[in-house]
C-alpha cells in the first residue's frame, strides 16, 4: 500500500464510521466527511438535522468545526461519502466554507461505488469570493 492509499483508507474508514451517526431523520439522506489537516490529524463530521429544517448542518461544516476545535487550520483533503444512489459533490454552502481552510492543493475526494474521485477548489468553486478580497 502507498502511503496515499494508507491515508484515503484511513480517511474513509472515519469518514463511514460519521455516516453512520448522522443524524437525518428528515431527509433520510446521510452524509459523512473526513479532514484531513496541515497536522495529518483527522477530523471528522456527519449532517445533523433540525426539525426547523434550515438549522441543520452538513457533514463538511460538522467536520469542519471539529478540525478548528483541535487546532487545524488547513484543509489538505477533504474525504466525502453519502447514502445516495449517486456520486454527491459538496452543496454550495459548504464548498464555501471548505474554500476558507483550502488551497491550491487541497483535495476534495468523494467515495462513491468504491471508488474515489478527486477534485480540486477550482473544480467546484470557480471564480470564487475569498479572505484574499478582504486584504488592503
Ligand atoms: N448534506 C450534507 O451533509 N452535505 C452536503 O454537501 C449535501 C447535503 C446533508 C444536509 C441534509 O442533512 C441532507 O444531506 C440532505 O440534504
Amino acid at each position: 500500500m502507498t502511503h496515499t492509499d494508507y491515508l484515503h483508507t484511513a480517511l474513509i474508514t472515519q469518514a463511514k464510521k460519521a455516516m453512520k451517526n448522522a443524524y437525518a431523520p428528515y431527509s433520510h439522506f446521510c452524509v459523512g466527511a473526513a479532514i484531513l489537516d496541515e497536522h495529518d490529524h483527522i477530523h471528522a463530521g456527519c449532517n445533523v438535522e433540525n426539525a426547523a429544517y434550515p438549522l441543520g448542518v452538513c457533514a463538511e461544516g460538522s467536520a469542519i468545526s471539529n478540525m478548528v476545535l483541535s487546532g487545524g487550520k488547513t484543509i489538505k483533503k477533504i474525504m466525502l461519502i453519502s447514502s445516495g444512489e449517486q456520486l454527491v459533490t459538496p452543496c454550495g454552502g459548504c464548498r464555501q466554507k471548505i474554500k476558507e481552510f483550502s488551497t491550491d492543493e487541497t483535495q476534495i475526494i468523494v467515495y462513491h461505488n468504491n471508488k474515489y474521485s478527486h477534485f480540486s477548489m477550482e473544480d467546484l468553486l470557480p471564480q470564487s469570493f475569498s479572505n484574499e478580497f478582504l486584504k488592503k
